[in-house]
């Protein structure tokens, strides 16, 4: 089973509460959504490796740590992971970005997969899989099983809000794949919306209906 983190540093919460509030405008939605992102890599790059290198500082040489060139990589979910995109790269600005899309067929409500873009060598890279909202976790799986189709080895998925329905739909389906998260709601109400979450994640970012 996968491990479930709620990356409930004070700082992560506080933003979290702002954007949640229903008054909150698109430019500052957009710009605390980036944020939160930023902070929450912030902790899950924790456990990167690191190397030993030279430094020459004007006191003289010495041995110091630099990172020791894991590669990585930024998958948002189209569209609302666009909101956490800048926010990652921010920390990480090396790292590439991939973009896979998904939507839901009308009928059968399940996600269909209709563009995917990533490096080349994604099977050398940690992914952080980004999307605002974890809610029923069926394009979440959906956009994991695209990259493992292309080669991923190394996902992370990485939410602002959480459902515990779309938490136990990824341990179940891809329990290889570790999820952060800034918060675990309630519940999802009948419409697939999480309760309370922040409404809907893409909308308030891009400022359509
Ligand atoms: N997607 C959203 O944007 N919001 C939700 O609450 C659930 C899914």
């Amino acid at each position: 089973m996968s491990n479930f983190t709620v990356l409930n540093h004070p700082l992560i919460q506080h933003k979290l509460t702002m954007i949640r509030n229903k008054n909150v405008g698109t430019k500052d939605f957009r710009e605390v959504a980036n944020e939160i992102a930023e902070l929450m890599v912030y902790e899950i790059t924790r456990d990167l490796p690191l190397k030993d290198v030279e430094v020459e500082t004007p006191m003289g040489k010495s041995i110091q740590k630099t990172l020791a060139g894991k590669k990585l990589a930024v998958v948002p979910i189209l569209r609302a992971g666009l909101g956490m995109v800048d926010g990652v790269l921010r920390l990480i600005p090396a790292a590439k970005v991939g973009h896979v899309g998904m939507y839901r067929d009308e009928k059968t409500l399940k996600p269909h997969e209709y563009f995917v873009k990533m490096p080349s060598d994604i099977d050398k890279r940690i992914l952080f899989v980004v999307d605002p909202m974890l809610a029923t976790g069926g394009s979440a799986n959906m956009a994991i099983e695209a990259l493992k189709k292309r080669g991923a080895k190394s996902i992370r998925l990485v939410v602002l809000v959480a459902a515990p329905e779309g938490v136990k739909e990824v341990q179940e389906k891809n329990p290889d794949v570790d999820i952060y998260a800034a918060a675990l709601d309630e519940r999802l109400n009948d419409n697939g919306y999480i309760v309370p979450g922040l409404g809907d994640a893409g909308d308030r970012l891009f400022g359509t209906k």
